[in-house]
């Protein structure tokens, strides 16, 4: 029982056993696995136990653990390149891929996590707009910055309440919550604060309240009322980015946001966030314009070297997009068929390789109250069953489940197998 033995340690020295919340498996009551090898598709824990991986480090790993090119890669970097909190070729390289491959990146700045690209994101709009209030929604997450830890409250114009101890009222109090793929909540939020807003930020595809796709017509009103009002749009794609298509979900929708926030696979797995926009807007950070953001380690050459490995090896493969939609589609099939065959009411969301089950008798799940009323009950069981049957997914109704370029046929099918065995 190694993993058990290590957990339970590891709960003297770090709160909660972890080093961030939700791989505690609080929501499912479960002790985790802890974690030893990631190989391809398949993780194992410190039992020896093997696992089909469908968190797959919660984003990044969309090419498996261990790819070859990206192991070279950092590699070969850190034989010559740590660190220098100095300019080097390789963040140049990467800087200069995303801005010519992207549609609505011209100018990029490098930072260490999702985090700290939106929380900078928000702190250039402000500067830009000369405004201070920012719009998020209900149910979207985008790091923990303290202006971002809101409740929704009862959703339309509610002000901002503390959503986490430690947060003072004075962070909040220009965080507005707007009500997802609501055109008339966010309406009501710009007639009544338009001239006061700096920004608006939005997963255009939300995976933190469960995968929740945003409704076309939704996010073109958002893009209509932000530039009606001067506000920039902000979307984070730090999750949805080089994962729901190689140019991320701005491209699926059609929508150019004034600046996109990006982490997870575009540091190939290591710790990494950036983000970028127009030429304009991206000039008025230090220390060409007037507002400060800084990192000792943003930038980092391993991380470079990591990220554009990935990211050159997904845009130079096209086909790992086909294969990953493929099997998307596969286990989304295989999941609501199986469910059906038992009387089991789910709703299965999905975005290409980003999906989740959601057990909920109400036959759609669109905006964070619907996903609140899911029986997360049912989940954590359903979560128990499949982790026993060598099936790794995310211990929270909440998250997104993800499928990568080594996952096979066969495993989608021992998926839907043991689905049908729940
Ligand atoms: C959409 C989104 N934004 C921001 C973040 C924060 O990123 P990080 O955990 O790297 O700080 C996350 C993390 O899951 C995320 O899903």
């Amino acid at each position: 029982m190694r993993n058990l033995e290590i957990f339970n340690e590891s709960k003297e020295y770090m709160p909660g056993g972890v080093n961030s919340p939700v791989r505690a498996f609080k929501d499912v009551n479960v002790n985790p696995p802890v974690i030893k090898k990631g190989e391809g598709a398949y993780i194992f824990d410190e039992d020896n136990n093997k696992y089909i991986d469908f968190v797959g480090a919660w984003g990044p790993m969309i090419l498996g653990h261990c790819d070859k090119d990206v192991v070279n890669a950092i590699k070969n970097t850190c034989d010559s390149a740590i660190a220098f909190g100095a300019p080097t070729d390789i963040e140049l390289k990467l800087a200069k891929h995303i801005c010519t491959t992207l549609d609505n990146v011209d100018m990029i700045r490098m930072v260490n996590s999702g985090t700290e690209a939106t929380m900078s994101a928000v702190k250039l709009a402000r500067g830009v707009t000369g405004r201070n209030k920012i719009v998020k929604f209900a149910g979207c997450y985008h790091g923990h910055f303290e202006g971002f830890l809101v409740s929704a409250g009862s959703g339309v114009l509610t002000e901002g309440i503390p959503g986490c101890a430690g947060v003072p009222e004075e962070s909040i109090k220009n965080t507005l919550i707007a009500n997802y793929n609501d055109c008339e909540s966010i309406r009501e939020v710009f007639q009544k604060y338009g001239e006061d807003i700096a920004a608006v930020i939005i997963e255009p595809v939300s995976g933190n309240m469960g995968v929740v796709p945003a409704e076309k017509e939704f996010l073109e009103e958002l893009d209509r009322l932000c530039k009606a009002n001067g506000s920039l749009l902000i979307f984070d794609e730090v999750m949805t980015g080089f994962r729901v298509a190689y140019k991320g979900a701005q491209s699926l929708y059609g929508i150019k946001p004034d600046i996109t926030t990006f982490a997870k696979i575009m540091g190939g797995g290591l710790p990494c966030g950036a983000y970028g926009g127009r030429k304009e807007v991206m000039e008025y950070l230090s220390p060409i314009g007037p507002v400060y953001q800084a990192g000792t380690m943003s930038g980092n050459p391993i991380v470079m070297a990591a990220g554009y490995a990935a990211l050159t090896k997904l845009y130079n493969n096209t086909e790992i997009y086909t294969h990953i939609e493929k099997l998307g589609a596969k286990l989304q099939k295989g999941i609501e068929e199986a469910a059906k065959e038992k009387g089991l009411p789910i709703v299965v969301n999905r975005c290409g390789s980003m999906m989740t089950i959601f057990f909920t008798e109400k036959g759609r799940v669109t905006n964070y109250e619907e996903a609140k009323a899911c029986d997360t009950k049912m989940y954590a069981a359903f979560f128990e069953h499949m982790l026993n049957n060598g099936i790794y997914m995310a211990p929270s109704q909440f998250e997104a489940l993800f499928i990568g370029a080594k996952h096979t046929e066969e495993d989608i099918d021992k998926f839907i197998d043991a689905v049908k065995r729940f």
